[in-house]
Protein backbone atom coordinates (compact mmCIF):
# COMPACT_ATOMS: atom_id res chain seq x y z
CA UNK A 1 0.00 0.00 0.00
CA UNK A 2 1.41 3.72 -0.49
CA UNK A 3 1.17 5.89 2.33
CA UNK A 4 -0.29 8.71 0.48
CA UNK A 5 0.24 11.84 2.67
CA UNK A 6 -3.07 14.57 2.87
CA UNK A 7 -2.94 18.08 1.48
CA UNK A 8 -1.28 20.54 3.86
CA UNK A 9 -5.00 22.09 4.42
CA UNK A 10 -5.97 18.67 5.92
CA UNK A 11 -2.93 18.08 8.05
CA UNK A 12 -3.00 21.19 9.95
CA UNK A 13 -6.33 20.52 11.08
CA UNK A 14 -6.61 19.42 14.35
CA UNK A 15 -7.91 16.32 15.79
CA UNK A 16 -11.69 16.84 16.31
CA UNK A 17 -12.45 17.30 19.90
CA UNK A 18 -15.87 15.31 20.08
CA UNK A 19 -13.90 12.07 18.00
CA UNK A 20 -11.40 12.39 20.39
CA UNK A 21 -14.31 12.16 23.62
CA UNK A 22 -15.65 9.30 21.03
CA UNK A 23 -12.29 6.99 21.17
CA UNK A 24 -12.11 7.51 24.57
CA UNK A 25 -15.53 6.25 25.44
CA UNK A 26 -15.14 3.39 22.59
CA UNK A 27 -12.57 2.22 24.81
CA UNK A 28 -14.20 2.66 28.32
CA UNK A 29 -17.63 0.82 26.38
CA UNK A 30 -15.56 -2.47 26.05
CA UNK A 31 -14.64 -2.58 29.81
CA UNK A 32 -18.17 -2.95 31.05
CA UNK A 33 -17.81 -0.04 33.46
CA UNK A 34 -20.98 1.78 33.95
CA UNK A 35 -20.10 4.82 32.60
CA UNK A 36 -22.41 7.85 32.64
CA UNK A 37 -21.57 10.14 29.56
CA UNK A 38 -22.87 13.32 30.27
CA UNK A 39 -20.10 14.84 27.30
CA UNK A 40 -21.94 14.67 24.33
CA UNK A 41 -24.85 16.86 22.94
CA UNK A 42 -26.61 14.23 21.06
CA UNK A 43 -30.51 14.30 21.56
CA UNK A 44 -31.77 11.33 23.25
CA UNK A 45 -35.10 11.50 22.51
CA UNK A 46 -37.00 10.36 19.32
CA UNK A 47 -37.86 12.26 16.66
CA UNK A 48 -41.42 13.45 16.79
CA UNK A 49 -43.99 10.78 14.80
CA UNK A 50 -45.52 13.31 12.35
CA UNK A 51 -42.11 14.06 11.06
CA UNK A 52 -41.01 10.44 11.10
CA UNK A 53 -44.47 9.85 9.16
CA UNK A 54 -43.86 12.96 7.02
CA UNK A 55 -40.11 11.05 5.61
CA UNK A 56 -41.73 7.51 5.09
CA UNK A 57 -44.77 9.04 2.34
CA UNK A 58 -41.93 11.14 1.04
CA UNK A 59 -39.63 8.07 0.84
CA UNK A 60 -42.64 6.36 -1.77
CA UNK A 61 -42.79 9.45 -4.04
CA UNK A 62 -40.43 8.78 -7.26
CA UNK A 63 -39.71 12.71 -7.80
CA UNK A 64 -37.79 11.89 -4.67
CA UNK A 65 -35.35 9.25 -6.02
CA UNK A 66 -34.10 11.84 -8.47
CA UNK A 67 -31.93 14.36 -8.07
CA UNK A 68 -33.61 17.38 -6.10
CA UNK A 69 -32.54 21.36 -7.64
CA UNK A 70 -29.54 22.35 -6.58
CA UNK A 71 -30.96 25.28 -4.51
CA UNK A 72 -33.51 23.33 -2.93
CA UNK A 73 -37.12 22.59 -3.01
CA UNK A 74 -39.58 25.68 -3.43
CA UNK A 75 -41.75 23.55 -0.69
CA UNK A 76 -38.88 23.44 2.01
CA UNK A 77 -37.53 27.02 0.68
CA UNK A 78 -40.92 28.00 1.11
CA UNK A 79 -42.04 26.24 4.48
CA UNK A 80 -38.66 28.43 6.00
CA UNK A 81 -39.76 31.79 5.13
CA UNK A 82 -42.58 30.76 6.76
CA UNK A 83 -41.48 29.56 9.72
CA UNK A 84 -39.19 32.47 10.28
CA UNK A 85 -42.46 34.66 10.16
CA UNK A 86 -44.39 32.58 12.50
CA UNK A 87 -41.86 32.13 15.25
CA UNK A 88 -39.47 35.80 14.88
CA UNK A 89 -41.89 38.01 12.77
CA UNK A 90 -38.42 38.30 10.07
CA UNK A 91 -39.84 38.62 6.74
CA UNK A 92 -37.35 36.40 3.86
CA UNK A 93 -37.54 36.21 0.56
CA UNK A 94 -37.40 32.54 -0.24
CA UNK A 95 -35.44 32.71 -3.50
CA UNK A 96 -32.69 34.82 -2.45
CA UNK A 97 -32.54 35.04 1.30
CA UNK A 98 -32.64 31.09 2.27
CA UNK A 99 -30.16 28.49 1.46
CA UNK A 100 -30.68 25.03 2.85
CA UNK A 101 -27.96 21.80 3.13
CA UNK A 102 -27.04 18.74 5.27
CA UNK A 103 -27.54 20.47 9.20
CA UNK A 104 -25.65 23.49 10.48
CA UNK A 105 -22.27 22.09 10.62
CA UNK A 106 -22.21 22.34 6.51
CA UNK A 107 -23.41 26.09 6.55
CA UNK A 108 -20.48 27.20 9.67
CA UNK A 109 -17.95 25.81 7.61
CA UNK A 110 -19.47 26.53 4.06
CA UNK A 111 -20.13 30.70 4.94
CA UNK A 112 -16.35 31.06 6.00
CA UNK A 113 -14.60 28.75 3.05
CA UNK A 114 -17.64 31.35 0.71
CA UNK A 115 -16.36 34.28 2.05
CA UNK A 116 -13.08 34.58 3.58
CA UNK A 117 -9.33 34.76 1.54
CA UNK A 118 -6.40 33.48 3.10
CA UNK A 119 -4.82 35.56 5.92
CA UNK A 120 -8.56 37.40 6.74
CA UNK A 121 -9.45 37.27 10.04
CA UNK A 122 -12.33 35.38 11.50
CA UNK A 123 -13.61 36.71 14.75
CA UNK A 124 -15.01 33.93 17.40
CA UNK A 125 -15.63 34.08 20.70
CA UNK A 126 -13.33 32.00 23.45
CA UNK A 127 -14.52 29.56 24.41
CA UNK A 128 -16.82 28.41 21.38
CA UNK A 129 -17.83 25.45 19.19
CA UNK A 130 -14.69 23.92 18.31
CA UNK A 131 -15.90 23.64 14.40
CA UNK A 132 -15.33 27.89 14.21
CA UNK A 133 -11.53 27.08 14.12
CA UNK A 134 -11.62 24.23 11.87
CA UNK A 135 -14.14 26.19 9.31
CA UNK A 136 -11.45 28.94 9.43
CA UNK A 137 -8.74 26.70 8.84
CA UNK A 138 -10.14 25.24 5.99
CA UNK A 139 -10.61 28.88 4.58
CA UNK A 140 -6.93 29.40 5.13
CA UNK A 141 -7.85 32.55 7.85
CA UNK A 142 -6.92 33.65 11.38
CA UNK A 143 -8.94 33.75 13.90
CA UNK A 144 -8.93 35.76 16.94
CA UNK A 145 -11.14 34.63 19.77
CA UNK A 146 -12.86 37.30 22.24
CA UNK A 147 -13.17 36.07 25.52
CA UNK A 148 -16.49 35.26 27.13
CA UNK A 149 -16.79 36.37 30.94
CA UNK A 150 -19.36 35.40 33.00
CA UNK A 151 -19.21 38.88 34.27
CA UNK A 152 -20.58 39.73 31.16
CA UNK A 153 -23.19 36.97 30.08
CA UNK A 154 -20.88 35.33 28.64
CA UNK A 155 -21.28 38.42 25.48
CA UNK A 156 -17.85 39.47 23.68
CA UNK A 157 -17.17 43.23 23.79
CA UNK A 158 -16.42 44.54 20.23
CA UNK A 159 -14.11 47.06 21.48
CA UNK A 160 -11.74 44.85 22.66
CA UNK A 161 -10.56 43.67 19.10
CA UNK A 162 -7.33 45.27 18.44
CA UNK A 163 -7.31 47.40 15.17
CA UNK A 164 -4.66 45.33 13.37
CA UNK A 165 -7.58 43.27 13.49
CA UNK A 166 -10.28 44.74 12.83
CA UNK A 167 -8.67 45.75 9.55
CA UNK A 168 -8.58 42.31 8.36
CA UNK A 169 -11.72 41.22 9.74
CA UNK A 170 -14.03 39.61 7.15
CA UNK A 171 -16.44 37.36 9.24
CA UNK A 172 -17.99 37.28 12.69
CA UNK A 173 -19.21 34.08 14.27
CA UNK A 174 -21.55 34.22 16.92
CA UNK A 175 -23.52 31.75 18.72
CA UNK A 176 -26.58 32.10 20.53
CA UNK A 177 -27.83 30.85 22.71
CA UNK A 178 -24.38 29.83 23.14
CA UNK A 179 -22.76 26.21 22.95
CA UNK A 180 -20.74 25.77 25.41
CA UNK A 181 -21.93 28.40 28.44
CA UNK A 182 -25.61 28.37 27.75
CA UNK A 183 -25.75 31.92 27.39
CA UNK A 184 -28.48 33.89 25.50
CA UNK A 185 -28.12 36.72 23.66
CA UNK A 186 -29.82 40.20 24.60
CA UNK A 187 -31.36 42.52 22.50
CA UNK A 188 -29.54 45.50 23.30
CA UNK A 189 -26.08 42.88 22.64
CA UNK A 190 -27.63 41.85 18.99
CA UNK A 191 -28.18 45.40 18.32
CA UNK A 192 -24.87 46.45 19.37
CA UNK A 193 -23.71 43.75 17.27
CA UNK A 194 -25.53 45.04 13.92
CA UNK A 195 -24.73 48.62 14.52
CA UNK A 196 -20.63 46.92 14.89
CA UNK A 197 -20.90 44.69 11.13
CA UNK A 198 -22.60 47.68 9.58
CA UNK A 199 -19.67 50.40 11.07
CA UNK A 200 -17.04 47.79 10.31
CA UNK A 201 -18.79 46.41 7.22
CA UNK A 202 -18.32 42.95 8.16
CA UNK A 203 -20.83 39.93 7.86
CA UNK A 204 -21.91 38.29 10.40
CA UNK A 205 -23.10 35.03 11.09
CA UNK A 206 -25.40 33.40 14.24
CA UNK A 207 -25.32 30.18 14.76
CA UNK A 208 -28.99 29.64 16.05
CA UNK A 209 -28.27 26.05 16.69
CA UNK A 210 -29.95 26.14 19.99
CA UNK A 211 -32.81 28.64 18.77
CA UNK A 212 -35.72 26.49 20.65
CA UNK A 213 -33.68 26.04 23.59
CA UNK A 214 -34.74 29.43 26.00
CA UNK A 215 -35.85 28.44 29.43
CA UNK A 216 -37.96 30.38 32.42
CA UNK A 217 -40.05 31.51 29.59
CA UNK A 218 -37.08 33.21 27.84
CA UNK A 219 -38.04 32.20 24.27
CA UNK A 220 -34.26 32.68 22.25
CA UNK A 221 -33.74 36.13 20.19
CA UNK A 222 -32.90 35.47 16.04
CA UNK A 223 -30.45 38.24 14.96
CA UNK A 224 -32.37 38.51 12.56
CA UNK A 225 -35.06 40.41 14.41
CA UNK A 226 -32.92 43.59 15.00
CA UNK A 227 -33.66 46.12 12.41
CA UNK A 228 -31.74 46.34 9.54
CA UNK A 229 -30.12 43.02 10.31
CA UNK A 230 -29.85 41.54 6.77
CA UNK A 231 -27.95 43.91 5.53
CA UNK A 232 -25.31 42.37 7.39
CA UNK A 233 -26.46 39.20 8.98
CA UNK A 234 -27.27 35.46 8.33
CA UNK A 235 -28.99 33.26 10.60
CA UNK A 236 -27.82 29.40 10.47
CA UNK A 237 -30.56 27.17 11.59
CA UNK A 238 -30.54 23.46 12.29
CA UNK A 239 -33.63 20.68 12.64
CA UNK A 240 -31.20 18.90 14.86
CA UNK A 241 -32.12 19.94 18.02
CA UNK A 242 -35.20 21.70 17.82
CA UNK A 243 -36.96 18.23 16.78
CA UNK A 244 -34.53 15.80 17.66
CA UNK A 245 -33.59 15.42 14.46
CA UNK A 246 -29.50 15.47 14.58
CA UNK A 247 -29.13 12.05 12.38
CA UNK A 248 -31.07 13.49 9.24
CA UNK A 249 -28.92 16.16 8.44
CA UNK A 250 -30.75 19.11 7.64
CA UNK A 251 -29.99 22.42 8.28
CA UNK A 252 -30.42 25.95 6.86
CA UNK A 253 -29.34 29.70 6.16
CA UNK A 254 -31.41 32.52 6.01
CA UNK A 255 -30.71 36.60 6.09
CA UNK A 256 -28.29 38.75 3.65
CA UNK A 257 -28.57 37.75 0.54
CA UNK A 258 -25.37 38.08 -1.08
CA UNK A 259 -23.89 35.78 1.71
CA UNK A 260 -26.65 33.35 0.64
CA UNK A 261 -25.65 33.55 -3.25
CA UNK A 262 -21.73 33.20 -2.55
CA UNK A 263 -22.46 29.84 -0.07
CA UNK A 264 -24.90 28.62 -2.53
CA UNK A 265 -22.10 29.09 -5.06
CA UNK A 266 -19.94 27.22 -2.79
CA UNK A 267 -22.42 24.33 -2.22
CA UNK A 268 -22.98 23.63 -5.58
CA UNK A 269 -19.66 22.76 -6.11
CA UNK A 270 -18.69 21.28 -2.88
CA UNK A 271 -21.83 19.59 -1.02
CA UNK A 272 -24.29 19.59 -3.89
CA UNK A 273 -28.33 18.38 -2.73
CA UNK A 274 -30.52 17.05 0.02
CA UNK A 275 -32.28 13.89 -0.36
CA UNK A 276 -36.07 15.25 -1.32
CA UNK A 277 -37.83 13.17 1.03
CA UNK A 278 -35.87 14.58 3.84
CA UNK A 279 -36.56 17.92 2.60
CA UNK A 280 -40.29 16.90 2.41
CA UNK A 281 -40.23 16.22 6.20
CA UNK A 282 -38.17 19.25 7.09
CA UNK A 283 -41.04 21.37 5.56
CA UNK A 284 -43.52 19.19 7.51
CA UNK A 285 -41.59 19.91 10.96
CA UNK A 286 -41.55 23.88 10.16
CA UNK A 287 -45.11 23.96 9.11
CA UNK A 288 -46.72 21.59 11.76
CA UNK A 289 -47.63 22.46 15.55
CA UNK A 290 -44.91 23.68 17.20
CA UNK A 291 -45.97 21.84 20.88
CA UNK A 292 -43.62 19.09 20.09
CA UNK A 293 -40.53 21.60 20.32
CA UNK A 294 -42.24 23.65 23.30
CA UNK A 295 -42.63 20.09 25.07
CA UNK A 296 -38.91 19.54 24.85
CA UNK A 297 -37.73 22.37 26.10
CA UNK A 298 -40.03 21.80 29.27
CA UNK A 299 -38.20 18.32 29.54
CA UNK A 300 -34.82 20.14 29.05
CA UNK A 301 -35.44 22.68 32.29
CA UNK A 302 -36.80 19.62 34.69
CA UNK A 303 -33.05 17.92 33.71
CA UNK A 304 -31.46 20.91 34.12
CA UNK A 305 -33.34 21.67 37.71
CA UNK A 306 -32.49 17.95 38.75
CA UNK A 307 -29.35 18.61 37.95
CA UNK A 308 -28.03 22.23 38.97
CA UNK A 309 -30.54 21.39 42.06
CA UNK A 310 -28.99 18.61 43.34
CA UNK A 311 -25.29 19.61 42.80
CA UNK A 312 -26.34 22.85 45.07
CA UNK A 313 -28.01 20.54 47.63
CA UNK A 314 -24.96 18.71 48.05
CA UNK A 315 -22.70 22.00 48.49
CA UNK A 316 -20.99 22.37 44.59
CA UNK A 317 -22.76 26.01 43.76
CA UNK A 318 -23.16 26.66 39.96
CA UNK A 319 -24.94 28.68 37.61
CA UNK A 320 -28.05 27.38 36.04
CA UNK A 321 -27.99 27.88 31.96
CA UNK A 322 -30.71 29.99 30.34
CA UNK A 323 -30.36 27.79 27.28
CA UNK A 324 -28.72 25.19 25.77
CA UNK A 325 -28.49 22.01 26.61
CA UNK A 326 -25.88 22.45 28.03
CA UNK A 327 -24.73 23.24 31.88
CA UNK A 328 -21.27 25.20 31.88
CA UNK A 329 -19.62 24.35 35.61
CA UNK A 330 -17.29 25.91 37.67
CA UNK A 331 -14.71 23.37 38.59
CA UNK A 332 -13.77 23.77 41.93
CA UNK A 333 -10.44 25.39 43.79
CA UNK A 334 -7.52 23.46 42.98
CA UNK A 335 -8.33 21.86 39.48
CA UNK A 336 -8.69 22.46 36.05
CA UNK A 337 -11.13 21.50 33.57
CA UNK A 338 -9.15 18.64 32.44
CA UNK A 339 -7.77 17.43 35.93
CA UNK A 340 -11.47 17.94 37.48
CA UNK A 341 -13.16 15.82 34.15
CA UNK A 342 -10.03 13.21 34.76
CA UNK A 343 -10.83 12.68 38.28
CA UNK A 344 -14.76 12.31 37.70
CA UNK A 345 -13.71 9.78 34.82
CA UNK A 346 -11.38 7.99 37.13
CA UNK A 347 -13.12 8.01 40.48
CA UNK A 348 -17.38 8.61 39.80
CA UNK A 349 -17.25 6.98 36.00
CA UNK A 350 -18.50 10.17 34.72
CA UNK A 351 -17.55 11.18 31.07
CA UNK A 352 -17.91 15.12 31.04
CA UNK A 353 -16.11 17.69 28.36
CA UNK A 354 -13.23 19.65 29.49
CA UNK A 355 -13.61 23.44 28.97
CA UNK A 356 -10.62 23.78 27.61
CA UNK A 357 -11.90 21.97 24.28
CA UNK A 358 -13.74 24.70 23.63
CA UNK A 359 -11.17 27.33 24.21
CA UNK A 360 -8.30 28.93 26.97
CA UNK A 361 -10.91 30.61 28.59
CA UNK A 362 -12.78 27.73 29.17
CA UNK A 363 -10.16 26.17 31.24
CA UNK A 364 -12.21 26.64 34.72
CA UNK A 365 -15.18 24.58 33.73
CA UNK A 366 -16.61 21.54 32.45
CA UNK A 367 -19.24 21.47 30.11
CA UNK A 368 -22.37 18.68 30.97
CA UNK A 369 -25.27 17.67 28.42
CA UNK A 370 -28.77 17.32 29.76
CA UNK A 371 -29.31 14.91 27.01
CA UNK A 372 -30.01 12.27 29.70
CA UNK A 373 -33.07 10.95 31.77
CA UNK A 374 -33.80 12.94 35.08
CA UNK A 375 -32.61 9.63 36.80
CA UNK A 376 -29.71 9.54 35.14
CA UNK A 377 -28.86 13.02 36.00
CA UNK A 378 -29.42 12.85 40.21
CA UNK A 379 -27.47 9.33 39.93
CA UNK A 380 -24.50 11.66 38.86
CA UNK A 381 -25.17 14.45 41.23
CA UNK A 382 -25.25 11.06 43.56
CA UNK A 383 -21.85 9.99 42.72
CA UNK A 384 -20.36 13.40 42.90
CA UNK A 385 -21.89 13.44 46.03
CA UNK A 386 -20.18 10.57 47.22
CA UNK A 387 -16.73 11.60 46.10
CA UNK A 388 -16.66 14.39 49.62
CA UNK A 389 -15.63 17.49 47.69
CA UNK A 390 -18.09 20.44 48.85
C1 LIG B 1 -23.14 25.37 18.20
C2 LIG B 1 -23.41 24.25 17.26
N1 LIG B 1 -23.49 24.53 15.95
C3 LIG B 1 -23.71 23.56 15.05
C4 LIG B 1 -23.87 22.25 15.43
C5 LIG B 1 -24.07 21.20 14.38
O1 LIG B 1 -25.41 21.02 14.10
P1 LIG B 1 -25.93 20.07 12.94
O2 LIG B 1 -26.36 18.79 13.58
O3 LIG B 1 -27.07 20.76 12.34
O4 LIG B 1 -24.82 19.88 11.97
C6 LIG B 1 -23.80 21.91 16.78
C7 LIG B 1 -23.95 20.52 17.20
O5 LIG B 1 -23.74 20.12 18.30
C8 LIG B 1 -23.56 22.95 17.72
O6 LIG B 1 -23.47 22.69 19.03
Amino acid sequence: MVDFKPSERVRKLPVNFFGQLDNKLAAIEKTGAPFINLSKGNPDLPTPEHIVASLKSAVDQPENHAYPPFLGKEKVRLAIADFYKKEYGVTLDPVNEVAVFHGAHIGITGIPQALLNPDDYMLITDPCYPIYYSSAMLSQARTYAMPLEESNRYLPDYRSIPDDVLQNARLLMLNYPNNPTGALATKDFFRKTIDFAQTHRIPVVNDFAYASLGFDHNKPLSLLQIEQAKSVAVEVYTLSKTYNMAGWRFGFAVGNASVIKALNHFQMHACSTVFGAVQDAAACALQSSQECARELVHIYQRRRDVLIGGLSRIGWTVASPPGTFFAWLKVPAGYNSQSFSDMLFREAHIVTAPGIGFGNNGNDFIRISLVHSEDVLAEAVRRIDALHLF
